[in-house]
């Protein structure tokens, strides 16, 4: 006997079972994004490895250890895309879309890759629904985006959500503010964890990440971004937040908001569920400004802001069951009359109907009984000449021709 094969670690099968919340959630965010004007967009399941090292940041975890590369045999690097923001800008720059009317509004729902430890709410492959807006500096398409993401997750069920929000400023005053922090991490070096003396000069941000007692209380005295942000990044988070006030919005100011991507400017957010259980798979959703990563990838100077969120984290922090697909409408049952019973569960597809036909080569007996486990509203006997039609919701029966019986069930299910 061969030895079984099971799916790779981090990675899951999506039965039926579970396809239909996937549905909702695909559906739920097509609604939403496609109101708001966001049209769909499908980048490669892989990319040039340059793309991310250059877009996502060298020094980020992303970059430095979770990507699946390999050479595509030219000697090319090429990596399973491990997020969807850098893609969508390299798509932006290579469709010349900066000469669209502003801002170019995108969305799209995929399979992303991290060579992750996997855990609840982490895997190896997993779904993204993302958003992204390119093009436009105006504080209100933040607001606008992270409205359309607490619609999205409020709609799908998801508990316990808090929105956490903050402001990273520009370059120039984010690498005045970092000299600052350095300075300060290097002071009180010997009370920090290994982990963060070992990367402040690399990313010193991070710091604020750290779950070490003593790092954290070194931390709670560190000089914070928000209150070095200059007059018209503070200016841009103001209105940002005065329109979530508006839009009734909740959110919590965290100034320790770090992301583990390097391309953020200005606005950041998260939007965390208690009900995904703690560390760092509690965030459902997240995103942010990003306006030097067009310019970055080789595109003329644009401001971009987007998010994304994990299918399968939304799925667990909301209260959604997998539930059976919806069962047939008509279920055609046949005693050696085949290519009749054949034809008209054709028929009855093509009229629209949910139709399945006897293949489990089931007694007659059998087919009933398999009808009523399917649950299905009408079963249909199809003998030679004529097919007796039972309804078995009113517990009726009439024989009719092969050609009156879709539309004698159209009307009874209409009725
Ligand atoms: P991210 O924070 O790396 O941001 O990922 C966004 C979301 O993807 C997370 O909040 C989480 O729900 C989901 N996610 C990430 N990694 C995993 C994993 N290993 N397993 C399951 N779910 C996961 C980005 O990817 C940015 N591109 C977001 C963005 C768009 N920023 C601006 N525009």
């Amino acid at each position: 006997v061969s030895q079984k094969l099971n799916a790779p670690r981090g990675t899951a099968d999506v039965l039926p079972e579970q396809a239909a919340l996937r549905r909702r959630v695909e559906e739920t965010a097509r609604e939403l994004l496609e109101g708001a004007g966001y049209g769909r967009i499908e980048t490669p399941a892989f990319e040039a490895t340059e793309l991310f090292s250059r877009g996502v940041g060298a020094a980020t975890d992303i970059v430095e250890k979770e990507m699946y590369s390999f050479d595509d045999g030219g000697g090319r690097s090429l990596t399973l895309r491990p997020e969807g923001t850098a893609p969508v800008c390299r798509a932006y720059v290579e469709h010349g879309m900066h000469k669209l009317p502003a801002p170019v509004k995108l969305y799209y729902l995929g399979s992303f890759f991290r060579a992750e430890r996997p855990q609840a709410g982490r895997y190896r492959q997993f779904w993204q629904v993302g958003a992204e807006a390119l093009g436009s500096e105006d504080p209100a398409v933040d607001a606008e985006l992270i409205v359309l993401l607490h619609q999205l997750l409020t709609r799908i069920g998801a508990r316990g959500l808090v929105l956490r929000l903050s402001s990273l400023g520009n370059p120039a005053s984010r690498s005045e503010y970092r000299d600052e922090l350095v300075a300060y991490l290097v002071t009180h070096a010997n009370r920090l964890s290994e982990v963060v003396r070992g990367r402040i000069e690399q990313n010193p941000l991070r710091a604020f990440d750290s779950d070490d007692p003593s790092t954290r209380e070194v931390m709670a005295g560190a000089p914070r971004l928000l209150d070095r942000l200059p007059a018209d990044d503070l200016e841009h988070f103001s209105e940002i937040r005065a329109l979530l006030d508006d839009a009734a919005v909740s959110y919590e100011i965290d100034t320790t908001l770090v992301r583990g991507l390097d391309y953020y400017t200005r606005t950041v957010f998260e939007f965390t569920s208690d009900d995904l259980g703690g560390g760092g798979q509690s965030t459902v959703g997240a995103g942010g400004r990003y306006d030097g990563l067009v310019e970055l990838l080789g595109g003329p100077p644009t401001p971009g802001v987007g998010w994304a969120s994990g299918v399968e984290r939304i799925l667990l922090a909301s209260s959604a069951k997998p539930g059976p697909p919806a069962p047939p409408q008509l279920y055609v049952v046949h005693d050696g009359a085949r290519a009749a019973a054949f034809q008209l569960a054709l028929a009855a597809r093509a009229g629209g109907l949910r139709a399945e036909l006897e293949l489990g080569g089931r007694s007659l007996k059998g087919q009933f009984k398999h009808a009523e486990r399917l649950n299905a509203r009408f079963v249909a006997v199809v003998e030679n000449q004529s097919v007796s039609l039972r309804d078995r919701e009113r517990g009726t029966e009439r024989t009719l021709g092969a050609a009156e019986v879709v539309g004698q069930v159209q009307r009874d299910l209409g009725a």
